[in-house]
């Protein structure tokens, strides 16, 4: 018989199975609780809550690990590329060469938009944020492309998970190029993914556009490390919103629309203007006790996550790749020197030091962004566009698991109790 956990509750005992993963905490298993007890358990925040399970990812916060179907986001940060992590995150292992091409050519094949989306895109305002765009083209998908639509069919499952990973290049650089007024440029199936995609952004079809290998490779490698990250917001959302029956195309739609937070996906873009605005090393005392004076509402943006109580594995590569793509680009920002000197001061900082701040993904990845060439509005796409494997394939094991039922969580009930109408007149 494995573990039990027991509650004493109402002046009565009861006792509850506890699940062990593979790695990491073993769970309660309180589904009989309410039925048993009527009492809910509470937890806004979902701080002590496993929601699912899944074979997908797995952080260990305190020491800083993340693995995507156990290997280590590091390695695969230096050896693989995006597609295969694609591949991997998809089907559970590592793919053979044949797979691996299999998998290219089928994902380079769904790169085209249909064409009456290139008029959907006109509809926006000529500022709109490129997020605003991807949320309305997304979920606009399910419009053009309800063939693949019904998510009891795992054929449709299937092709709809490679049209959500292929397209959202061509969608994340269509919403650029309308945002800079520059004509659409078609996908170039030849290219790599990321070479496509930095094409399709940056290129114009007046003239012939060049890959820099080193900033495709860098841009790959932080597709790689956005590409999966367990059960955070905007997964959830979009396992919420897949629970119900919806269909692919509006769950990742869901998903990007939570993403864009200035606590999830858009810390990225919040963090660079953050650092833009301490502008020079001396200032930097200044905005970490900003941060530290609870009755200032400003945080270190990039600093700090719910699950990693230990430096943010994605941030030292990223840190990595800053160095890597300025010596390609031959640029140099003060930027750069802000941020080093920021998290070195930061990490030194009692402060952070007590609550176990230290930086995230997002605290590097504006720079390099930057210095590839995308305005901050990017940054979230690109997050966006990277993490859709991470959502279709939490989405896929969500509705092929047989016991899969709707989410619905229960509250903490703290308004007023059943009481009568008062006619307008008499109140
Ligand atoms: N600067 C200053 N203080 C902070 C920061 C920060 N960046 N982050 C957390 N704290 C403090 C917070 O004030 C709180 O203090 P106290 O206990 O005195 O009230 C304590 O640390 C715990 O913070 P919390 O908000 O309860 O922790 P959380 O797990 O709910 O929040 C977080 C995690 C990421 C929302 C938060 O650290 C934050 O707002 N960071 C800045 C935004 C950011 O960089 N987000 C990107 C996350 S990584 C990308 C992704 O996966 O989406």
């Amino acid at each position: 018989m494995g573990d039990i956990a027991k509650l004493s509750a109402g002046g009565a005992d009861f006792e509850y199975p506890v699940i062990k993963g593979s790695v990491g905490p073993d769970v309660i298993d309180i589904r009989k609780l309410y039925g048993q007890t009527g009492m809910f358990t509470y937890d806004p925040g979902f701080t002590s809550t496993a929601a699912c399970e899944s074979a997908l990812t797995f952080i260990d916060g305190d020491e800083g690990v993340l693995l995507h179907r156990g290997y280590a986001i590091g390695e695969l940060a230096e050896h693989s590329t995006f597609m295969e992590t694609s591949y991997l995150l998809l089907n559970g292992e590592l793919p053979n060469q044949a797979q691996l091409d299999d998998f290219t050519r089928t994902i380079s094949r769904h790169t085209m938009l249909h064409e009456q989306l290139a008029t959907f895109y006109r509809g926006f305002r000529r500022d709109a944020h490129p997020m605003a765009i991807m949320c309305g083209v997304v979920g606009a998908l399910s419009a053009f492309y309800h063939d693949s639509t019904d998510i009891a069919d795992p054929v449709h499952r299937k092709i709809s998970s490679h049209r959500l990973i292929a397209k959202m290049p061509t969608i994340a650089a269509m919403a650029y190029k309308y945002s800079v007024g520059q004509p659409f440029v078609y996908p170039d199936n030849s290219l790599s993914y990321t070479g496509n995609f930095l094409r399709m952004t940056f290129g114009v079809p007046a003239e012939n556009y060049e890959v820099n290998p080193v900033v495709e490779r860098a841009l790959d490698r932080i597709f790689i490390l956005h590409a999966d990250h367990e059960q955070n917001a905007s997964t959830s959302t979009v396992r919420l919103a897949g629970s119900s029956g919806a269909n692919p195309f509006a769950c990742i739609a869901a998903g990007i629309a939570c993403l864009w937070g200035p606590a999830h996906g858009g810390a990225n873009e919040a963090a660079l203007n953050m650092l833009h605005e301490i502008g020079t090393p001396d200032r930097i005392p200044h905005y970490i006790e900003r941060a530290r004076d609870k009755n200032d509402p400003f945080r270190l943006m990039g600093f700090g996550h719910r699950v990693y109580k230990n430096y943010d594995p994605r941030a030292t590569v990223m840190q990595q790749t800053v160095r890597e793509v300025f010596t390609a680009l031959k640029v140099s920002d003060p930027v750069f020197e802000v941020a080093l000197q920021l998290e070195e001061m930061a990490l030194n900082d009692p402060y952070f030091m007590e609550k176990k701040l230290f930086p995230n993904v997002d605290f590097y990845s504006g720079v390099i962004l930057s210095a590839i060439g995308f305005p901050t509005t990017m940054f979230t796409v690109l997050f966006a566009l990277a993490r859709t494997v991470g959502w279709v394939a939490q989405w896929n094991e969500m509705i092929s698991d047989p016991g899969q039922k709707i989410g619905r969580p229960r509250q903490l009930y703290t308004g007023p109790a059943n009481r009568s109408y008062v006619p307008l007149t008499k109140r």
